[in-house]
């Protein structure tokens, strides 16, 4: 990998590159095909990175389906996927971490301990390997872009960060590989997330900015929804994540949801 991104950069080419953990849907497709828009070659990587998952968490479970992932991805047009083995990637000899301080305080980091340690330190070997002069992130991980727009800045690396609009289903769920988890009752609880976040929007129109009411409505309403057990509602400043107790500006509302077992996350930037 590292001699093919020496040779292209040599070349004059321009690398991009979508960090995945496969399991591809639209989303990643769409990821892919913003990457050709910009780049003369992509790469994309599979995968699923032990250190990002918690004790508890879904890594031994997490859906994988190589042979599918690689049809789709030579299907948008796709010059190189990547799929380093874990021994590779973290040998018996590893233990160094990059981590953002503060960015992964609230949200998942503080649900997930360890997560974004896990996210950041992977994407920079990532980088290191791929060399890329851009990379594209979906903002359905909204954090994650964040956490990872500032290690980038932080670190001097020398790459451009994009993040692309979520990709939703007919029915506003946002694409999620997580979501194969869900039953078809769940699947209909699902939905509650998109229109919790359409919800706040209308009643900020309606003139409500009191966040305390909001998250009161939002919560009630998703838990109308059966098999939903709440994580967080948070409303937060865009940039710095900082909770805010007004919505006066644009405010990132974030949510994460459980519908059975899938813990399922999405967010909005509102605007009063
Ligand atoms: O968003 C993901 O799929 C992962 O967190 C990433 C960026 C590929 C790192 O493992």
């Amino acid at each position: 990998m590292k001699s093919w991104a020496d040779d292209a950069r040599q070349k004059g080419l321009r690398i991009g590159f979508v960090p995945t953990m496969g399991y591809f849907h639209e989303g990643h497709l769409a990821l892919m095909r913003r990457a050709k828009e910009l780049a003369d070659q992509v790469v994309v990587s599979i995968f699923v990175n032990p250190i990002q998952f918690g004790p508890q968490e879904d890594f031994r479970q997490y859906p994988r389906d190589l042979e599918r992932d690689i049809r789709l991805a030579q299907e948008v047009g796709v010059d190189v996927i990547f799929t380093p083995e874990a021994q590779e990637m973290y040998p018996e000899s590893f233990q160094t971490y990059v981590e953002v301080a503060k960015l992964t305080k609230p949200l998942c980091g503080a649900r997930r301990p360890g997560h974004f340690r896990g996210v950041t330190t992977v994407c920079l070997k990532l980088f290191n390997i791929v060399r890329p002069h851009l990379a594209v992130f979906g903002l359905k991980d909204y954090q994650q872009y964040l956490v990872i727009r500032r290690m980038v800045a932080d670190l001097d690396l020398d790459l451009e960060i994009i993040g692309h609009p979520i990709v939703r289903e007919a029915d506003g769920l946002a694409m999620s590989s997580r979501n194969v988890y869900l039953s078809t009752e769940e699947r209909k609880s699902a939905t509650c997330l998109y229109k919790a976040l359409c919800l706040a929007q209308e009643k900020i129109k309606q003139g409500l900015r009191e966040v305390s009411l909001l998250k009161r409505e939002l919560e009630q309403f998703i838990l109308s929804h059966p098999y939903t057990r709440i994580d967080y509602v948070e409303f937060c400043h865009p940039e710095t994540l900082e909770p805010l107790s007004e919505v006066r500006g644009p405010t990132l509302l974030a949510l994460a949801v459980f519908v059975g077992k899938a813990r399922l996350i999405d967010n909005a930037v509102l605007k009063p």
